[in-house]
């Protein structure tokens, strides 16, 4: 074991509830009747580009309603204090995490707070609605700005990346998420594969509980700063 263990973090929509975000299949996980894969998709963007677009516009407006909870900032505390390495991968697509000051930040979900031109291929920062059709600010097209949201069936962000961190993890935790969704619901399985020790912390056991060596169950806004005192404490 090293000195100081390298820590990969998962968090997913659990993390965000008590900021007043929706989780996706929790009892309010439906939009206006449709179910996250049914809108989440490249297929469902081609049938009802506009259903789509105004889906993403109510979640980027409702970003701005909301704040980051104690659980963002018990991590951005470990961000900034923890000298060994450290990634937080988060499948969520607000920017809670960065707004409560944690910098080492992977979205591999994409983020809401950024447009995709399917013309020039740019990445712009995007904070308003998407379905009156803007043009982009690179090339000058309409309607080609999509969210840069990974949709069901397209390839995560930072693959490289998450598996070269998980490879040389010592300590794995997962945080607020149903465990429902892969590529994210098998690290826990690298995770253990390479050896480390692996904690899940939610509010009810996810659906890979049984590979945690430990879980803890509860909110996120207490049992993240708690485990985040009790880390910084013992280093
Ligand atoms: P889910 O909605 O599937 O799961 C949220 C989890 O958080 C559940 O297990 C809840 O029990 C737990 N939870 C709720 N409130 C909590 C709290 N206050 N404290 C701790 N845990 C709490 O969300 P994700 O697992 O993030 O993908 O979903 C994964 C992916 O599915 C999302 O990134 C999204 C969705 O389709 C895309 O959009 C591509």
């Amino acid at each position: 074991m090293r000195d100081l263990p390298n820590i990969v973090i998962l968090t997913g929509a659990g993390i965000s509830a008590e900021s007043g975000l929706a989780t996706f299949r929790g009892p309010e996980g439906l939009w206006e009747g449709h179910r996250v894969e049914d809108v989440a998709t490249p297929e469902a963007f081609v049938r009802d580009p506009e259903l789509v677009q105004r889906f993403y516009d109510a979640r980027r407006a409702r970003l701005k309603e909301v704040e980051p909870n104690e659980a963002h900032r018990a991590l951005a505390r470990l961000d900034a204090g923890w000298r060994g390495d450290l990634l937080i991968v988060t499948q969520n697509v607000d920017d809670l995490h960065e707004r409560a000051g944690a910098q080492r930040v992977l979205h591999m979900h994409g983020e809401l707070n950024s447009a995709w031109c399917l013309a020039c291929d740019a990445r712009v920062r995007w904070m308003e609605g998407l379905s009156d059709a803007p043009p982009c600010p690179e090339c000058g097209t309409r309607g080609a700005l999509r969210p840069d949201i990974v949709w069901f069936g397209e390839m995560p962000y930072g693959m490289d990346r998450i598996d070269a961190a998980l490879r040389e993890a010592d300590l794995f935790v997962s945080i607020g998420t149903s465990g429902a969704v892969y590529p994210a619901a098998g690290y826990v399985r690298t995770a253990r594969y390479v050896g480390a020790r692996t904690l899940e912390m939610n509010l009810d056991p996810s659906q890979g509980s049984l590979f945690f060596d430990e879980t803890r169950l509860g909110r996120a806004g207490k049992l993240v700063p708690a485990w985040v005192e009790e880390l910084l404490a013992g280093h």
